[in-house]
């Protein structure tokens, strides 16, 4: 297929709501571990890996044979029989979530995922309402956008309006002393969306005492920051707390849909009404999961997420202090943020002229720059993601197996790219 038919494809028959990086997008054909291929066989560095889900490499041969293998035995059932992948996988997460964390239901989304948890919240607890971070995101489903915050992604005009939007811990504890339906607070302990935001290092243990005194769970997003990601298994553990629930979904099946909710056996055990999902943890995503996480062990992929992204940081670092355009670094791991703020450095700009300026134009501006900066990189070989309230934030969260010459390849791009602004 070319190129411009792929565009006219996707024209005519999408949903216009489903938009592409690039004024001139690649069509991609092949991957192989940290590296993809378009439709014209030009080579590209990913540093998106696909929003953080080919923690493993694109078509790693590894998970692919097991996943083959799985095809040409059993494909699918549902959960209302036993299949061995499935269960499996189950006692697997069991080892390797942290804390109590022992039980999981399977479903095929992140938002599924998400939406579970809620559900599950909501019958612990007896309780209705959700808190969230205002940067948040979680979903596309009813229940999951409603906890949202990221303005672009709340599409649906009929969300509830009596949920909380928390800005700090500060904001959570007071929402949990003003209104007492509280069944949950959610929120990623690093923010993908919001513009690769970590959340301060003693929000959990602040927040922890108050959610437990008003009968509130903990929900743990783990969908973007999940599986080896940040340096370690899941982002929550680098602040030495465990929600009452986790989900996860992308890394979890490198790319095979597969997604999960999670909580200890004994908030599992009030989960007792049927629930099923019909594809669900099937044999084939299940091995697919299982695979990913023996080559994570293998490999130890967390181990090396952390040394790379110590080295990619020190990179992006070293920048950002050349860079005046450069606002902010910041994440954990590979999974690490670059805020860009044109006006940051412009010389002689007082704080009234400042004031004056249209927040709106600012952020265009920021947002166009990312854009540019996005644009040049690919056109040099390389992918790179963006997010962030402004869509300000270039995203680096590549394959896992990415290496030091990898990281050169990119800090190198992008200082000439800096450079020429
Ligand atoms: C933190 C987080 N939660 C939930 C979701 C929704 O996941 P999905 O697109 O698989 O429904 C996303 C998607 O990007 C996410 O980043």
């Amino acid at each position: 297929m070319e190129r411009q038919e792929a565009l006219a494809l996707r024209k005519d028959y999408f949903m216009p709501c489903v938009q592409h990086f690039y004024k001139d997008p690649p069509l991609f054909v092949r991957g192989d571990m940290q590296y993809l291929y378009d439709e014209q066989g030009k080579k590209y560095l990913d540093f998106f890996a696909g929003v953080s889900v080919m923690n493993c490499g694109h078509s790693n041969p590894f998970i692919t044979e097991r996943v083959v293998a799985q095809l040409g035995k059993l494909q699918h059932l549902t959960n209302v029989y036993l299949t061995e992948p499935v269960l499996r996988l189950a006692g697997r997460l069991a080892q390797v979530m942290p804390g109590e964390l022992s039980n999981s239901f399977f479903c095929n989304s992140g938002s599924e995922a998400n939406e579970g948890a809620l559900l599950l919240a909501r019958i612990v607890t007896g309780k209705r309402k959700f808190i969230a971070l205002k940067t948040g995101l979680h979903g596309r489903t009813y229940l999951t956008m409603a906890v949202t915050g990221i303005p672009m992604w709340r599409a649906d005009p009929f969300l509830p309006d009596d949920f909380y939007f928390a800005n700090n811990a500060e904001d959570v504890i007071a929402f949990l002393e003003k209104d007492r339906d509280i069944a949950a607070f959610i929120c990623e302990p690093l923010q993908g969306n919001g513009g690769i935001r970590p959340v301060p290092p003693d929000f959990f243990r602040t927040i922890a005492g108050p959610l437990k005194a008003h009968g509130a769970l903990l929900i743990a997003d783990e969908v973007q920051s999940g599986f080896a990601r940040t340096g370690k298994m899941f982002a929550v553990e680098h602040y030495g707390v465990v929600p009452d629930i986790m989900t996860m979904s992308k890394a979890l099946g490198n790319g095979i849909p597969i997604a999960a909710f999670a909580s200890s056996r004994e908030t599992a055990l009030q989960f007792t009404r049927p629930s099923a999902s019909t594809l669900g943890g099937n044999p084939v995503s299940a091995s697919a999961a299982l695979a990913v996480l023996d080559y994570i062990e293998k490999e130890e992929l967390c181990a090396r997420a952390g040394e790379l992204g110590a080295y990619l940081r020190s990179c992006l670092e070293s920048l950002a202090a050349n860079f005046p355009v450069i606002k902010e670094v910041r994440g954990k791991g590979l999974m690490l943020g670059m805020e860009l703020a044109p006006d940051a450095g412009s010389a002689g700009s007082t704080a009234a002229e400042t004031a004056a300026g249209s927040t709106a134009t600012r952020s265009a501006e920021a947002a166009a720059l990312t854009d540019h900066i996005l644009e040049e990189l690919k056109e040099r070989g390389i992918i790179l993601g963006k997010n962030g309230l402004d869509r300000n934030v270039l995203a680096f969260q590549p394959p896992l197996v990415i290496n030091r010459g990898d990281i050169d390849f990119l800090a190198g791009n992008l200082e000439t790219i800096l450079r020429r602004l």
